[in-house]
């Protein structure tokens, strides 16, 4: 069997490695992956954003099936085009990836169907938003309506900042069309707990638990990241928060989908956080979540193929997706500087021996040798009978693996071991 993963991160290196499990699969391809996976798929030079290319890679390259990671070729309809080839495959279609793709329309969505979230407005006025915040608290949370690399939330201190960045959304054009629609939300509070899940769209299947930690720096501090480290399962979502989720967010979301002409079907990740109110949804995104990912699919006991295979036919069971109930840790290493500036190019040397999976997102081949081509470099997964077993074994593994400014954070895992004890 002939599958293609688009994408090229450390989640779809986590991704492939978890198909290789699957024997039936012959050949692997990733679109366009990185050096770092060159052992576990062929690579191949097309950009996830090149819909034409892709299709015209997976029809002559008779492909099965194909897995479908980033947002953007998701929110672009890379999904619909793939189908309309005939190739099947595993995310949603454009009508459904609007769940992550417009901020408004997630609100929107929410409110019409009583999902708990923050309280917002949407603008397309300039002065209408400006006008707003003058009646507003801070602090107060502006975000763009469209993709924007994870950049497009800003948590304002003062009503002074919110107009700022409502400004430099609407009126200079920050992130493109992304922010010519802002959301203004109440600031809420609580821990933050990441939740994927399967849905073949008419059944949700929620994967383990997990913590993203997005900051830079140690105790959170610093530049917010594409993600520095995760751990699973996370402590703050207990069985009473779980079921509470399940009834009046997951379920609520596939439903009020279905009712709207936009059934999804793939991996919802469902951003939550657990205010004293309850939980709350922070944000919806259309995909698997990258660093998430990499600590919730070594945990999946199941066949992660034939799970994606039920999912896009529509015929997912909850029998089809068992967790281990071990923990894991992955803690990225990145380039120093990074989110700022860094440099690239760096040798990157792996002991032989490393007791875990490394998961590559920022490198490539020279010459036979792995450099470092970006900021997040890769990620080392560990997992144990616990949390602190597995965040011990992770942060003795990531000495095996080297390359020149190298930065990591020191303490993934520590809010969540405190969380267990308190
Ligand atoms: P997002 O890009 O939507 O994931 O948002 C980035 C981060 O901003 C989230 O992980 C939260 O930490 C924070 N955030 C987003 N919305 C809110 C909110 N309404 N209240 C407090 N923090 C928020
Ligand atoms: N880790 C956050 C995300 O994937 O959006």
């Amino acid at each position: 069997m002939k599958v293609m993963v688009v994408g090229g991160g450390g989640r779809e290196h986590a991704i492939i490695k978890k198909l290789k499990e699957n024997k039936q699969i012959t050949e692997l391809y990733a679109l366009p992956g990185n050096g770092g996976m060159a052992n576990d798929a062929t690579l191949v030079a097309i950009g996830a954003k090149e819909l034409d290319k892709i299709c015209d890679f997976a029809v002559e390259n008779k492909i099965d099936f194909a897995v479908v990671a980033p947002d953007d070729p998701l929110v672009l309809g890379l999904v619909d085009r793939l189908n309309q080839v005939g190739i099947e495959c595993f995310g949603p279609t454009k009508n459904a990836a609007i769940i992550e793709g417009s901020k408004k329309f997630s609100k929107d969505l929410m409110k019409k169907y009583g999902i708990p979230t923050a309280k917002y407005q949407s603008f397309t006025d300039l002065d209408k938003a400006l006008s707003y915040l003058d009646e507003q608290q801070a602090p107060i949370v502006v975000k763009a309506d469209g993709l924007a690399l994870g950049k497009g939330v800003i948590i304002a201190q003062t009503i002074e900042e919110a107009k700022q960045a409502v400004v430099e959304m609407m009126q200079n054009g920050k992130f493109g069309d992304s922010g010519n629609t802002v959301v203004i939300e109440e600031f809420l509070e609580g821990p933050e707990v990441s939740v994927l899940a399967f849905t073949d769209g008419n059944i949700v299947v929620p994967m383990v638990s997990s913590m993203d930690h997005k900051r830079a720096k140690d105790g959170d501090q610093g530049l917010n990241t594409g993600g520095m480290g995760t751990i699973a399962p996370n402590p703050y979502y207990t069985q009473e928060i779980a079921k509470q989720c399940d009834k009046l967010i997951f379920k609520p979301t596939i439903e009020a989908m279905k009712k709207e002409g936009r059934t999804f079907k793939g991996c919802l990740y469902f951003g939550l956080m657990i205010t004293k109110n309850g939980p709350k949804v922070i944000e919806y995104n259309c995909r698997f979540g990258d660093p998430e990912t990499q600590v919730v699919l070594p945990l999946l006991k199941s066949d992660l193929l034939t799970i994606m295979q039920k999912t896009a036919r529509g015929t997912l069971d909850y029998s089809d997706v068992e967790f281990s109930s071990d923990s894991a840790c992955c803690v990225i290493m990145a380039s120093n500087g990074y989110p700022e500036s860094y440099q690239k190019g760096y040798v990157i040397e792996q002991n032989d021996n490393i007791d875990g999976e490394i998961y590559y997102a920022g490198a490539k081949l020279n010459q036979g040798k792995l450099l470092t081509d970006g900021g997040r470099v890769l990620g080392v997964t560990c997992t144990d009978k616990n949390l602190k077993s597995a965040i011990k074994k992770a942060y003795e593994q990531i000495d095996k693996v080297t390359f020149d400014k190298a930065y990591y954070r020191k303490d993934i895992g520590a809010r969540a071991l405190k969380a267990l004890e308190d």
